[in-house]
């Protein structure tokens, strides 16, 4: 099996992997290692703090070995095929992450690898992101099913994944983007199919109003950097700010992927104010990350 899209998971299988995450959250330090005696390739198209450290650290702390492969450094920068490069890595290791510029990339290196593959980001979805996501609305919460969520900005890879969990969980979305920056009907149409029934507004407001948790992430994604000056005159508005943040509610809470840009899509006092998520989101990709690996390439 493998995790391309979080539409790969069931409501089920979300839930469990939440639940093994946060086991082991309970007992870091103690827990057992299935992978022993593993390796993980991780192949990195594009730059990476979080996902980069957390699979690594996830890897070595279950008993594996991550190796980090920069994909400009393998012989795939040099014309090697995907497929040949999936067929070899599968000879050697037990699994494999890439966060990859084109879904199309991670989708054929699943479709020719014999161990499982793992989407880390890819220009269409981030599920490992939108795992620790639910995992941290589940501890706020106790609970995922009827929550409702506000997307504040870019109908991105990270909102694309989103939308799908939502509907898989039961969860209300109401996405807020410009024109020409909305989810695209494709990823509307499969959540439709999943019996979601997604919100796309233009005015963040409207979005905001009411919500359980707003989140938004960057205005200018990787591969984007060459429409920096249309995109910074575009979202202007697609802030979280207080304002914001007060239209949801005190017992609302904020949550961004990272990397943020303070000061364009979200804002000091909200990153670092008393109903931030942010940084509780990031040490969640650990324990996800550790539940998918064990889940798909360990002993459990
Ligand atoms: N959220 C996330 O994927 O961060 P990195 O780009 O640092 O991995
Ligand atoms: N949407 C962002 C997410 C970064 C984790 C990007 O693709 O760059």
């Amino acid at each position: 099996m493998n995790l391309i899209s979080i539409s790969d998971l069931s409501r089920e299988d979300i839930l469990r992997l939440i639940d093994s995450a946060e086991d082991f959250r309970a007992r870091r330090g103690s827990h057992e290692t299935p992978l022993q005696d593993k390796s993980v390739a991780m192949i990195f198209e594009k730059p990476s703090t979080r996902t980069r450290v957390s699979l690594e650290v996830a890897c070595r702390e279950l008993g594996g070995h991550g190796l980090y492969l920069s994909a400009g450094e393998l012989q795939l920068g040099r014309g090697e095929t995907i497929a040949d490069t999936a067929r070899v890595l599968s000879r050697y290791v037990h699994g494999i992450t890439a966060r990859v510029y084109s879904h199309g990339t991670v989708a054929q290196l699943a479709c020719h690898a014999r161990v499982p593959v793992v989407n880390a980001l890819s220009d269409w979805e981030h599920p490992l992101q939108i795992l620790a996501d639910l995992e941290t609305m589940h501890q706020h919460f106790a609970k995922l099913e009827g929550l409702r969520l506000a997307w504040i900005g870019d109908g991105n890879n990270v909102c694309n994944s989103l939308i799908l969990a939502a509907a898989i969980l039961g969860m209300e979305i109401t996405v807020a983007s410009p024109h020409g920056y909305a989810p695209k009907a494709r990823i509307l149409e499969q959540a439709r199919s999943l019996g979601g029934e997604p919100a796309v507004v233009v005015e963040p407001t409207v979005a905001a109003k009411g919500a359980d948790v707003l989140l938004t992430d960057t205005w200018i994604s990787m591969g984007d950097e060459g429409q920096e000056a249309e995109r910074l005159r575009v979202f202007g508005k697609y802030q979280v700010n207080s304002k914001l943040m007060e239209l949801a509610g005190e017992s609302a809470i904020a949550m961004h992927c990272l990397p943020a840009h303070r000061g364009q899509e979200i804002t000091d006092e909200v990153m670092d104010g008393p109903q931030s998520a942010v940084f509780d989101e990031a040490e969640n990709r650990l324990h996800t990350s550790k539940a998918v690996m064990a889940w798909l390439m360990g002993n459990m």
